[in-house]
């Protein structure tokens, strides 16, 4: 299904977004949103996902969780695997912006997807000593998630398909 993404991919993008001549130094690195063809996909209804709390979708081959926070009523939209070690965010805990893997305890702000904190392994020192490729961990993978008439949709770029082959 095809669906025009206006309206949500606005909430994302930098209101100076529209000047050309720094166009591409945006500081915002979703240069998935760039991407005008790729095709929006229906979840659920807005109501189904409240403040406060999310979802977990099976779009593809991957497991998305689709949240919204509590208080400013943003959506938020990633890979529900972990990016240390795969474990289900999903059954985490926000902490401001982050999502806190029930796992280790790593940190990710779930709209930028960076890696915030790994406190649990500043308590275990020994652990870090043995093994310091364990402490490695990339980004949340984003979703872009918006509502339209009531309805949430996140889009799919070609950028997620590289990611879960
Ligand atoms: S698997 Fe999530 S912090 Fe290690």
């Amino acid at each position: 299904m095809q669906h025009k993404e206006q309206g949500g991919k606005k909430k994302d993008q930098d209101d100076g977004s529209q000047h050309p001549p720094h166009h591409h130094q945006q500081h915002h690195h979703q240069q998935h949103q760039q991407q005008q063809q790729s095709p929006a996909l229906p979840l659920c209804k807005s109501s189904e996902i409240p403040e406060g709390r999310w979802k977990v979708f099976t779009v593809g081959s991957a497991d998305v969780l689709v949240g919204r926070k509590e208080g400013s009523g943003r959506l938020f939209a990633f890979d529900n695997s972990c990016p240390h070690r795969g474990a289900s965010l999903s059954k985490g805990e926000m902490h401001g912006d982050n999502i806190v893997c029930y796992m280790h305890g790593y940190e990710y702000n779930v709209f930028t997807g960076k890696l915030e904190n790994m406190k649990s392994w500043k308590k275990e020192a020994s652990w870090v000593e043995q093994s310091p490729e364990w402490r490695k961990s990339g980004d949340l993978v984003l979703y872009e998630v918006f509502e339209k008439d009531g309805h949430v949709y996140i889009v799919v770029s070609d950028d997620h398909h590289r990611h879960h082959q």
